[in-house]
């Protein structure tokens, strides 16, 4: 089993704390100490109340479940004191001067970051984007308005664009688009719609290239506590870190 150290305490860190067969949790550290000490109560974990004691924790990865901020703040100095880091919150990574520094930095220490499947499925075969051309790919996110704190009396579309000018108006909106770019080496074209019918996180995925194409719709139940984080965001951090000790692996 394997030892982390969580950061960030909100949905899906309460999430990971109910597969205690699978994750052990060290030690938790959130800015809102109560979240903290939820999970602490639940899974023996130390609370920290500063990241520095989190930080010489006795753990050999850290996992991120907690804001962009907060990846821009700690990612190196976690790679730098020796832990690997799962990150969640992706869309930190959009910043190219941070992502390769992020990059050089844990080439440097030896240590390495992985990067969740989170809210989607297909990340692991969009790599082939790398090797050979895809010459399309389109992510479109369709979710109950209430989701985006707007109101809606009818299906329309709210955003069309990058993915870098996605994260200007809707910057909690953007982690799938990041993760689908960075597997498939190019930018991803983002629709954002918002349907008053639906209760549902909708990501479709389309991509086009030599290989054929695809077209992925995955339809989020959201967590049980938060209506805003899908619950396969969490689940695919398990099986993440489950993965990670198994001699075989599978669709990596
Ligand atoms: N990659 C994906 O597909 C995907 C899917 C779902 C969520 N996410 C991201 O994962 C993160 C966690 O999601 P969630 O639903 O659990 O969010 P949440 O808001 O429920 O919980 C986040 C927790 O982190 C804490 N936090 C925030 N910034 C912090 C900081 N600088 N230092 C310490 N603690 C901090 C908050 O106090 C909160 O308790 C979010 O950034 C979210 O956007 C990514």
């Amino acid at each position: 089993m394997i030892r982390i150290g969580l950061l960030g305490c909100g949905n899906v860190g309460h999430v990971l704390a109910k597969y205690p067969a699978d994750i052990e949790i060290a030690a938790v550290y959130d800015i809102i100490r109560e979240r903290a000490e939820e999970i602490a109560a639940a899974t023996g974990a130390k609370v920290c109340t500063q990241f520095e004691d989190f930080i010489i924790g006795d753990f050999d990865l850290v996992v991120e479940a907690a804001s962009v901020n907060a990846v821009k703040e700690y990612a190196e100095e976690i790679l730098t004191r020796g832990k690997d880091l799962v990150i969640l919150s992706v869309g930190a990574l959009s910043d190219h001067a941070f992502y390769t520094r992020l990059e050089e930095t844990a080439r440097a220490a030896g240590k390495r970051i992985y990067i969740p499947s989170g809210a989607i499925i297909g990340l692991d075969n969009l790599k082939i984007g790398q090797i050979t051309d895809i010459k399309r790919l389109t992510l479109r996110t369709t979710k109950n308005p209430a989701s985006l704190g707007i109101t809606a009396d009818r299906k329309r579309l709210v955003f069309r664009g990058t993915a870098h000018d996605c994260i200007r108006e809707f910057p909690k909106n953007i982690n799938v688009a990041v993760a689908l770019e960075l597997a498939a080496g190019r930018e991803a074209d983002v629709e954002l719609w918002v349907d008053p019918s639906v209760d549902r996180n909708i990501h479709e995925i389309f991509a086009e290239g030599a290989f054929g194409d695809i077209h992925i719709m995955v339809r989020n139940t959201p967590s049980p506590e938060n209506p805003a984080t899908s619950y396969l965001a969490a689940l695919s951090i398990i099986t993440l870190l489950r993965n990670l000790e198994r001699p075989i692996s599978v669709g990596t």
